[in-house]
């Protein structure tokens, strides 16, 4: 697939996860076959104001490319401006706008998701950007404010007419959160509509899911988030089902154990053991959920703040399961 001059591989995108799509994490889901990795979401503001920490949130090393660098924001000028300084810094292979974060921090200042209450806005943001920088921009929206309000079309319409590369819809409203299940039958009228790519999101967790989506909307790729924590693995059985390949086998405890060490390792080297052993909890216990002994293995670990205790405990844990021939989680 092409998104303006950037070519792309077949295979599933990895969603911009807030603490979770570190340096570490896109670098595993990249080689897992990815097609294209997203930053944790990044402040226009941040980085207008050259902020350390909100410019470190925007660094990568090659492997990870291609890579795309989600800005948000809620003024036009501000984020093509931001958009600009990250294409000078680091040069991503795209940027992306968010339209659609829904938690209260954002919303109540104008940004994320609060955006589709404004087309105008969004039109405007858009536009600068595309203007401002040489590399595709492309956007992640939900569908709509609420039920009531559903902008799909309307902003599909406006991103395609400023020039944005490709649009992503989450098929969530903001009112929604993350309960209930994706409408993805808006993401069907946005390929309908519009000739841009558009990219489907939404509880997507697997290669069945992937095609099935995939072809009822004629989305042109799928985005997977929160069913790549603990499964890197999910974009090789994507990427092999797209090239009409059988499913790669299950990963073994022992290819387990060498991801999770390595993910820890990565993950140290990037945030430090302070602050990197908290942040990897969400990972352990999905790398490690549904597998016999894991609430209470969980339990030990969420204890523990030293690396090496860690590994050593993971040895024993996938260790046990390789004894008892249990090749892999659910
Ligand atoms: C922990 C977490 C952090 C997220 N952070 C971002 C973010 O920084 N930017 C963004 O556009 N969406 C963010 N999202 C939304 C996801 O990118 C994605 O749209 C959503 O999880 C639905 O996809 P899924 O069902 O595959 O998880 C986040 C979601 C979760 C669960």
């Amino acid at each position: 697939m092409d998104l303006g001059n950037l070519k792309l591989d077949d295979g599933a995108f990895l969603a911009p996860l807030c603490g979770v799509t570190t340096k570490a994490f896109r670098k595993l889901c990249r080689r897992y076959g990815a097609a294209v990795v997203y930053s944790e979401t990044v402040s226009a503001d941040g980085i207008n104001m050259m902020n350390a920490r909100t410019l470190d949130l925007a660094r990568f090393d090659p492997e990870e490319r291609p890579i795309g660098i989600q800005i948000f924001g809620c003024d036009a000028e501000r984020i093509a401006l931001a958009a600009r300084i990250i294409e000078d810094l680091v040069s991503p292979d795209l940027i992306d706008l968010n339209f659609g974060c829904p938690v209260p921090k954002f919303v109540k200042k104008d940004k994320g998701a609060a955006l589709l209450r404004d087309p105008a806005r969004i039109r405007a943001i858009v536009q600068k950007t595309v203007k401002n920088v040489t590399i595709p921009v492309t956007c992640k929206m939900r569908t709509g404010w609420d039920e009531g309000t559903i902008v799909v079309e309307e902003i599909a319409r406006i991103v395609e007419g400023e020039g944005g590369s490709a649009l992503t819809i989450h098929g969530r409203t903001r009112s929604q959160g993350y309960s209930g299940t994706a409408n993805w039958d808006w993401i069907r009228k946005a390929v309908d509509l519009v000739s841009i790519p558009i990219i489907g999101n939404g509880d997507v967790t697997g290669p069945s899911a992937a095609e099935r989506r995939m072809k009822e909307t004629g989305c042109r790729a799928v985005m997977i988030g929160r069913g790549a924590i603990g499964n890197p693995w999910v974009f090789r059985d994507v990427a092999a089902r797209m090239a009409g390949e059988k499913n790669p086998a299950p990963p073994t405890p022992a290819e387990r154990l060498a991801v999770v060490l390595e993910h820890i390792g990565l993950q140290i080297d990037e945030r430090g053991e302070r602050r990197g052993i908290p942040e990897f909890r969400r990972h352990l216990s999905a790398y490690t959920k549904g597998l016999p002994g894991s609430a209470a293995f969980r339990n030990r670990v969420n204890k523990i703040d030293r690396r090496t205790h860690l590994e050593e405990l993971l040895e024993e844990f996938f260790s046990a399961q390789e004894r008892e021939g249990r090749p892999h989680a659910a």
